[in-house]
């Protein structure tokens, strides 16, 4: 085949399936998906959700890193190109500016909580969590006081929660710095296991938690499980549950970001893609619904009840991890170290994924423009560095949140029906399945060609004509932002149409004058075989 290109490679298929896994583990399992799951429906949640991950999950994962290792192998480890190259259409290209932008955006504000974790662990070390976590609020005055939203006994400025954010920012960079299989690779490979070490620490410790409260003999682990697991299947006919589903599978599985796709562009021609996205993800699956879905809900219903776990859960993930989890630490014995390894293993599951986020961008960069992997991140950091001080200056007038639903809800499924339409339908799906099938350790059901021509896109484009009205339009409108913060929204989102534009014009900067590799089909064709 024409125009094979010699790019960084993975070391070892184990070192490729956990750097995947670490970009999918995250906040989004330990935090998001438990609260999901007890608002909506317990256990029949998981009908939607495991519909969700086989029909829209598995297939994303499949495209992408059947489509990355295909651009990967003409030289383009990024959407733009990747859909230029697979497709032969130069229009298509500007779609894949998502792929980009996105994952940038997130890291953007995913990395200023990440340093939070950090903080709060280092803290837990130090006693000063577990004073403040006597009580409800002054808990939530410590964490808006480490935020720097206000300034209490706690924390009378941000200079520290500044400098554990330079450190943290630094780690990212450094690991890839370091380069894929230097620094990504290496990296994944110590933190993944540290992670499940961790993971299953805190899941025996709440599991043996009994029933600490004599008052109330009734708040025990068992009941807490039920609490989560209960099915409430009348749940199943509010479409929102559905669509909570879907939200979660996206988040979760880091699909529909544009990760995933420069990951697979790291692999060899001849490497599987099809057991290895598997592989990757029933390895989120464990960490998210036996690890995680052991170790929040059911903590705060031993110690909080089940009235006082609705009130919490009612504020999110966010309440539930920062503010409620420090308060119960402290209601057991050695809860600084407990409370130390939750913060830490948090941390380690951010940074496996922040670093993901990071590449697109770097590959952008060294691939199209031919600068270096050095450059290309020196390049990145300092934009992600002027953005991520927009971030923290703006926190309390909603910036985050804005960035947050544009880069990490909205634009997931956008891309992610993209994704589905351009493989199916314009790659074609005969290809399509030849070539996830090149070098596979695994045959696929036939069947799955059926839910990957029509049953993932057409779920896709319903879920973005509903998502487009029930959540973009009101969000674009600023229905519910304070009057005071509408200029923040105003001013962040006139930022990111300007790095919207700018990213176009780079694309097209890129590939002024250059022709489409010189792919003849028909060999292409062949050589899958
Ligand atoms: N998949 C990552 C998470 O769950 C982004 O946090």
């Amino acid at each position: 085949m024409s125009g094979l290109i010699k790019r960084e490679r993975w070391g070892s298929k184990i070192g490729v399936i956990l750097a995947v896994a670490g970009s999918a583990v995250g906040l989004g399992n330990f935090l998001r998906f438990p609260v999901q799951a007890a608002q909506n429906g317990g256990g029949a949640f998981l009908i939607p959700y495991f519909i969700s991950l086989v029909l829209l999950g598995i297939p994303l994962m499949l495209t992408e890193w059947t489509l990355g290792r295909y651009g990967g192998m003409h030289g383009y480890g990024t959407a733009p190109s990747i859909f230029a190259v697979a497709t032969r259409n130069h229009f298509l290209k500007y779609f894949g500016v998502i792929g980009v932008l996105g994952p940038t955006i997130i890291f953007i504000w995913y990395t200023y909580v990440e340093s939070w974790l950090l903080g709060f662990a280092i803290h837990a070390l130090f006693g000063r969590l577990m004073e403040a976590a006597q009580d409800g609020s002054t808990m939530k005055a410590f964490l808006e006081g480490y935020q720097g939203i206000v300034s209490n006994s706690w924390f009378g400025g941000i200079g520290q929660t500044y400098i554990i954010f330079l450190f943290t920012f630094a780690i990212n960079f450094w690991v890839i710095f370091h380069g894929v299989k230097g620094g990504i690779e290496k990296f994944s490979k110590i933190a993944m296991p540290v992670l499940f070490i961790l993971g299953l620490i805190m899941m025996i410790r709440v599991i043996t938690l009994g029933a600490p409260n004599p008052a109330h003999p009734d708040w025990n682990v068992s009941n807490g499980f039920g609490y989560l697991w209960n099915p409430d299947f009348s749940r199943l006919k509010d479409v929102k549950v559905w669509m909570a589903a879907a939200g979660q599978v996206f988040f979760t599985l880091s699909t529909g970001i544009g990760m995933i796709l420069t990951y697979a562009s790291y692999l060899d021609r001849e490497d599987d893609v099809a057991l290895s996205s598997m592989t990757s993800v029933s390895i989120n699956e464990f960490v998210e619904v036996i690890l995680a879905g052991s170790i929040i809900i059911p903590a705060a219903f031993v110690f909080m009840g089940p009235a006082g776990l609705v009130e919490i859960a009612e504020g999110g993930g966010f309440n539930l991890g920062f503010v409620t989890m420090p308060q119960i630490f402290t209601k057991i014995s050695a809860g600084w170290l407990f409370a130390f390894i939750w913060f830490f293993m948090l941390f380690i599951a951010g940074a496996t994924s922040s670093v993901s986020m990071l590449q697109p961008a770097v590959a952008f960069v060294d691939d199209e423009f031919k600068l270096g992997r050095k450059k290309a991140v020196i390049i990145i950091a300092v934009f992600c560095f002027i953005a991520c001080n927009g971030v923290i200056i703006g926190l309390s007038h909603g910036v985050l949140d804005e960035l947050d639903f544009w880069s990490g809800t909205f634009s997931l499924v956008v891309l992610a029906t993209i994704e589905a339409i351009i493989f199916s339908w314009v790659f074609g799906i005969d290809r399509a399945w030849k070539e996830i099938h090149h070098g596979a350790d695994i045959q696929l059901p036939w069947s799955f060609r059926i839910v990957l021509k029509y049953v993932t896109p057409t779920f896709l484009l319903i879920l973005l004509g509903v998502w487009t009205y029930q959540l973009a339009i009101p969000t674009f409108k600023m229905v519910g932002v304070q009057p005071e913060n509408k200029i923040w929204v105003l001013g962040t989102r006139l930022g990111l149409v300007a790095v919207i534009i700018t990213m176009i014009i780079l694309v097209y900067w890129a590939w002024r004058g250059r022709p489409l590799p010189d792919i003849d089909i028909e060999t292409d064709e062949e050589n899958m075989l």
